[in-house]
């Protein structure tokens, strides 16, 4: 008899088995894989568990305090937060090529983790000569068939699809999740008390809000995105259709301007574009048909309260031919 409640005492008791009195280290990415695994290896190994979250600056509004302050509050996790955005925008400065802002963000984050991982691995040894010797991955079933079902060693797979950690800095993994599918791993997030926010966030790519961005990367381009994209989330949820959306990107045309009318005078600002979709596993999609009262709010919301943008227009392309992200 399968309850969430049975899911989780059955991985609990394997992650104790697996780590014993052994070290444990997670990466968060504030989605919701890695935060069930990592609630759900707490919960099972309590403060041998150290967390991990590489903060790049190109979350939404309000994320990484989710992960700071939310997912702390309702875990107790142990979390080393690695405030990278100043070394991400750097890294990012001038570039406009989608590959090779994901190579840039792949590249920074691998860097930025192994860092955080090593300062984690000689913390605790110096306290208490113990061994970090595991690394949690939120790794699913679908993931586990994709990829052939091997063992493999460890490697950050998360989501910026890059490659593994050096030599020196060798973990076993640990993969609570290996047998669920994604509404196993929600109910058992809801049933490790996590807030409904993270247990229902959508998929979010790991290089976050730089490919949203059409353009290069800066923070005034960051902060108008964001600040877009807040009320956009906002009315959606507002509206209570999180769950009838897969995903609902908003993309800012950074280099393209467009002349409207706001306040006084004639403005000269950029377009956002609106991008919710509907989707089983993104492999395909069809533009979500939001009802006309919500896109009229969201676009008065937006121009009203985002200065620097003066047009919302919607995407009604469906995947293929169109991909879910602009870049
Ligand atoms: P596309 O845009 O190809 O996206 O239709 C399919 C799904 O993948 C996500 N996506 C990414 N996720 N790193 C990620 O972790 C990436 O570079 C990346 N690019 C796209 C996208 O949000 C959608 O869920």
């Amino acid at each position: 008899d399968w309850t969430p409640a049975s899911i989780l005492d059955d991985a609990i008791a394997a992650v104790r088995a697996q780590v014993g009195d052994k070290r444990v280290i997670c990466g968060l990415s504030g989605g919701v894989d890695s935060a069930v695994a990592a609630a759900l290896v707490q919960r099972a190994v309590g403060d041998q568990l150290t967390c991990v979250f590489v903060d790049h600056g190109l979350l939404r509004a309000g994320e990484a305090e989710q992960v700071e302050r939310d997912f702390v509050a309702a875990t107790g996790v142990d979390l080393v937060v690695a405030d990278a955005a100043d070394q991400f925008l750097d890294a990012l400065a001038g570039v406009t090529d989608p590959e090779t802002k994901r190579k840039i963000i792949g590249r920074e984050f691998i860097r930025t983790f192994e860092a955080a991982a090593r300062g984690v691995v000689e913390r605790a040894g110096e306290a208490d000569g113990g061994d970090v010797e595991f690394l949690v991955q939120g790794t699913l079933y679908p993931d586990v068939v994709e990829s052939g079902g091997g063992e493999g060693a460890a490697n950050i797979k998360s989501h910026h699809n890059v490659g593994g950690l050096p030599d020196d800095l060798q973990f076993a993994l640990v993969e609570p999740l290996r047998t669920l599918f994604k509404d196993e791993v929600r109910a058992v997030g809801l049933e490790l008390g996590l807030p409904p926010a993270i247990v229902w966030r959508h998929p979010f790519p790991g290089p976050g809000l730089a490919i949203r961005i059409i353009g290069e990367v800066t923070r005034d381009r960051l902060e108008i995105l964001r600040a877009a994209d807040a009320v956009a989330r906002a009315e959606l949820t507002a509206a209570g259709l999180d769950r009838d959306v897969w995903q609902f990107p908003v993309v800012l045309l950074a280099d393209v301007r467009s002349v409207g009318v706001q306040g006084d005078g004639r403005t000269y600002g950029h377009p956002v574009v609106l991008r919710p979709v509907t989707s089983e596993d993104a492999m395909t999609a069809d533009w979500s048909r939001l009802p006309y009262e919500v896109l009229e709010s969201i676009s008065t919301r937006i121009t009203n309260e985002v200065r620097e943008v003066n047009r919302v227009v919607v995407d009604i392309t469906s995947k293929p031919p169109g991909t879910i992200e602009w870049e």
